[in-house]
């Protein structure tokens, strides 16, 4: 090759994956590989209902499922999540401010090379790879992060993430996972109202990953991070991955808020929007499900019995860890 011919140099691997190629490795020589699939609640186990596959076969037979759908989504389904995001009564969108993805992992991929190269986002530490490679490879630089701090219960540290916001100035947003992935911490809104305050005294933009937002346990309290933004520029991002659990659907969306409250702002989501016109549109069928598995009599007492069942987990988990030095 002439030169040097890919992007980065950030170093970075996505070890959660990268580990698999390694065990399929170990398997050929004999070995036994217990496959925990990380983040995967089909593989690890989860059955899906009968009446949410009842749903699909219905949609199926549906001609329109198997076509494109519009670039920022079907449009029954934005307004369907725009109405329940505004049933809430704190911000108000319409279906235009909502955007489907091939997945969250799509999602991060586009919001993040939107970004100009020299802009950066601050990020937990630790944190979802997804979004540290997202960031690290828009940049060709080491991440902003802030501490998630394992002495204060996995708590970020506020102070950190204000000091360094204020004194770096190419930050020009913030992200926070709610809850989060990897520590678990669940953000009470106190915590939300301080990133969004810091947002704001800084003039910044928040994205909140709130994949889990809806899986919440061990008696903890969150809201979604609309409940609070007030007149700050924000992006939520959730999806059906964990919550139905459909990943292999490869469907997630963006709840865009304030868009119409700076221009700055408005310009990055319409980059984010061409760079999806590009790509045409997101899967279907999973769209056209939303919103019938969403209102089904079932859904809501499938969803609680599931995050019981994690709630029993969780605690078998740490009664097996809690004793095991450094862990
Ligand atoms: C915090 C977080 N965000 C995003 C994703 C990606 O989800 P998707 O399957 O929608 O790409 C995951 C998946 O594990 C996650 O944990």
């Amino acid at each position: 090759m002439r030169f040097e011919i890919s992007r980065g140099g950030s170093g970075m691997t996505y070890e959660i994956r990268n580990i698999v190629l390694i065990a399929k490795k170990m398997q050929e020589y004999g070995l036994k590989i217990i496959w925990e699939n990380i983040g995967d609640p089909v593989q690890k186990g989860e059955n899906i209902p009968g009446w949410m596959k009842d749903v699909l076969i219905d949609i199926i037979r549906d001609d329109s499922s198997y076509a494109y759908s519009p670039t920022k989504g079907m449009d029954a389904t934005r307004q369907f999540i725009a109405e329940r995001t505004n049933a809430r009564g704190k911000v108000q969108i319409t279906p235009e401010d909502v955007i489907f993805f091939n997945g969250l992992g799509d999602a991060i991929a586009r919001a993040y090379s939107s970004i100009q190269v020299d802009a950066r986002m601050i990020m937990p530490e630790p944190t979802y790879s997804t979004h540290l490679m997202a960031e690290v490879l828009h940049a060709s630089f080491p991440p902003n992060t802030y501490r998630m701090n394992p002495y204060n219960n996995w708590h970020p540290d506020l102070r950190e993430l204000e000091q360094k916001v204020r004194s770096h100035r190419a930050i020009v947003g913030i992200l926070i996972i709610n809850p989060d992935n990897p520590t678990g911490f669940v953000y009470p809104v106190e915590a939300l109202e301080q990133v969004v305050r810091i947002a704001r005294e800084n003039d910044l933009f928040v994205i909140a990953d709130e994949t889990y937002i809806n899986i919440v346990y061990n008696g903890k309290k969150t809201v979604p991070v609309g409940d609070v933004i007030g007149d700050v520029p924000g992006i939520s991002m959730k999806g059906i991955s964990k919550e139905l659990p459909w990943p292999g659907a490869r469907c997630g969306w963006m709840e865009v808020y304030n868009a119409d409250k700076d221009p700055i702002f408005s310009r990055f989501i319409n980059t984010i929007l061409h760079q999806k016109m590009s790509e045409v549109c997101s899967t279907t069928l999973p769209q056209m499900a939303i919103p019938r598995i969403m209102t089904h009599p079932e859904y809501k007492n499938y969803l609680r019995e599931r995050t019981e069942h994690y709630e029993k987990l969780s605690a078998i988990a740490y009664g097996v860890l809690k004793d095991v030095p450094f862990v």
